[in-house]
């Protein structure tokens, strides 16, 4: 580690697991002051209290912009500061084989969350931003929402809005010197893919997850698995100065899997 953070205050949305818990240690370890917000209360509470006095958790549902808008209150006051702002949380809803199946029950939380959520933050992260000389937001979409497919066509969409509301809102804020980036990850090992799971699925759920993990893989150039580690050193980047003249993009984080379609060779005898 190069304490290549060092003095700067994040903020990081579902950072009580997954990809926003390696986020939330790898910048803790970078030397940022973090502030966590999830739902999870108990292991958010956990994580901040391993990660010592640098670290804090406020149980925050960031589908509710009022207590986004804590969040970051929160993280002002305990910090002093704010630089670094990323909405991770994210929910995938419930994935379903056949579209005509869908009955839209879960399309305003997966849009709550996944898009009010993430909009919320940009702004009152903004807000405080644009009076103290810029920072960093960074907003995790997903290879979902570049590539079209079946199967959760909200949580698509979803992260679709996501992808054009960094760019917007990199547009209107450069003027505050507020840098707004994505990060698309693809194929990542969290708990993400069995949550997607409907009723019938849960019962096999192994299977189940086997059977995407599967299909990732045929689609993915890089035959290897990326990691929680992998999207760390992304947001890392995004995070600091060696971004500091990139706003407005999306960087895809999945093994080359929406460069296009993998090209299957058949060996020489
Ligand atoms: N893992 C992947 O391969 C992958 C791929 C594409 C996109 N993403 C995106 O990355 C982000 C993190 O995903 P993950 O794989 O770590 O998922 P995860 O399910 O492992 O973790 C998500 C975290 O967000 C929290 N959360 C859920 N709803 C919340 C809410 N309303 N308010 C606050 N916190 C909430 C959860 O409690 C959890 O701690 C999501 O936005 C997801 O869509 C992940």
């Amino acid at each position: 580690m190069s304490n290549e953070l060092a003095g700067k205050v994040a903020v990081v949305t579902g950072g009580a697991a997954g990809l926003g818990e390696g986020l939330a240690r790898r910048f803790a370890a970078e030397g940022a002051r973090v502030m966590i917000g999830d739902v999870e209360r108990d292991s958010g509470e956990a994580l901040a209290a391993e990660l010592g006095g640098n670290a804090g958790f406020l149980a925050t549902d960031v589908s509710d912009p009022e207590q986004v808008g804590a969040l970051v209150a929160a993280a002002i006051e305990r910090f002093g500061a704010l630089d670094i702002m990323v909405n991770n949380a994210g929910v995938s809803g419930t994935m379903h084989r056949r579209f005509l199946d869908d009955d839209l029950a879960d399309f305003h939380h997966v849009m709550g969350v996944n898009v009010l959520g993430v909009m919320a933050g940009t702004r009152d992260a903004a807000r405080y931003m644009s009076a103290h000389g810029g920072g960093s937001i960074i907003n995790l979409t997903s290879i979902g929402g570049i590539q079209a497919g079946g199967g959760v066509m909200t949580y698509r969409a979803s992260k679709a809005a996501v992808i054009q509301f960094t760019k917007s809102a990199a547009i209107e804020l450069a003027h505050y010197e507020i840098r707004v980036n994505a990060i698309a990850p693809g194929n990542i090992r969290t708990a993400i893919v069995a949550k997607s799971a409907s009723a019938e699925d849960r019962e096999r759920l192994e299977q189940f997850e086997e059977g995407i993990r599967a299909q990732m893989r045929a689609d993915r150039p890089l035959k290897r698995e990326g990691t929680v580690d992998d999207v760390a050193e992304a947001a890392l980047y995004f995070a600091g100065d060696r971004s500091r003249y990139v706003t407005g993009t999306v960087l895809p984080i999945d093994g080359g899997t929406v460069a296009g379609k993998v090209i299957v060779r058949k060996e020489k005898a």
